[in-house]
């Protein structure tokens, strides 16, 4: 796709799932790619996996509840490779599963300091290198729970994406002149280790197949070609959407 080639993609969670799937494609469209994530050892197996194929990648260790481990993250991006031109804030957790009775402070704090304040942090100093640089784009990573909820206890994961979708339109509005888009994905079910998650509970996951309009979940791949596409020249006029990758699942 136009508007890749050459470019240098930050990625948080850039080492499983979502993440490792779109910073391969990244690679594979010539650009060089930034992988922000806790696990070392699977970080450093997705930098082999991209340069075997030819391209340039590095893995930071950066925890995105930390302030100064993403803002070193994004230096060293910028250190190593000159600029930071796509911002992919993915780096999310759906633990633990717990009606709203159930559910401790703490499990509540962990998801909102992960998947929003970590996506607010990301933007927040990813944002002022675009500034430097006159242009940028980001692009969240939400979920249909950013849209709809299910019953399955998923209360501080639906906050947090429904806050996701805000912070992007917010970002947005702010720097719709300063050279940067953002706009904000919202996968339905995909296969990722995430999944796992589900695979623990008593669901059946006979009850998760049973409301896909498609009959079956989506593969990391048709989410990272999104990914691209909003990064790429083909979405210049795109900013502040709200993009549902769900094989319908929220048109149900
Ligand atoms: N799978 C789905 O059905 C689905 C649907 C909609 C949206 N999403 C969203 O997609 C994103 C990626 O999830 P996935 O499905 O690809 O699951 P995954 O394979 O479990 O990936 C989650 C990623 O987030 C990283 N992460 C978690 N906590 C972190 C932290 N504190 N600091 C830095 N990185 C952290 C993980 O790396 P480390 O553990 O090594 O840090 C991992 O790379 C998440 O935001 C998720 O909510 C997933």
């Amino acid at each position: 796709m136009k508007g890749i080639k050459g470019k240098v993609a930050f990625i948080t969670g850039g080492n499983s799932g979502i993440g490792k799937t779109t910073a391969l494609a990244f690679a594979r469209e010539g650009a060089k790619v930034a992988l922000a994530a806790r696990r070392e050892s699977l970080g450093n197996e997705v930098v082999e996996e991209i340069k075997k194929l030819g391209g340039e990648a590095i893995f930071i260790k950066t925890d995105v509840q930390k302030p100064e481990q993403i803002e070193a993250a994004v230096s060293k991006t910028v250190e190593t490779f000159g600029s930071l031109d796509f911002g992919f804030n993915n780096a999310g957790i759906l633990n633990p599963l717990g009606t709203i009775d159930k559910l401790s402070l703490e499990d509540w704090n962990d998801s909102v300091k992960t998947n929003l304040t970590g996506v607010w942090l990301s933007m927040k100093y990813e944002i002022r290198q675009m500034v430097k640089q006159g242009s940028g784009i980001i692009v969240n990573n939400s979920s249909t729970h950013g849209l709809i909820s299910t019953p399955f206890g998923v209360s501080p994961y639906d906050a947090t994406k429904h806050g996701v979708i805000g912070i992007t339109k917010s970002c947005a509005m702010e720097n719709a002149k300063r050279g940067i888009r953002a706009n904000v994905i919202c996968p339905g079910e995909i296969n990722t280790p995430m999944m796992d998650v589900i695979d623990k509970t008593n669901i059946d996951p006979a009850r998760i197949l049973a409301r896909q309009p498609m009959g079956r979940g989506g593969e990391p791949e048709e989410v990272a070609e999104m990914v691209i596409f909003l990064c790429s020249d083909g979405a210049s006029f795109m900013n502040g959407s709200t993009i549902v990758i769900d094989g319908g699942l929220t048109a149900t």
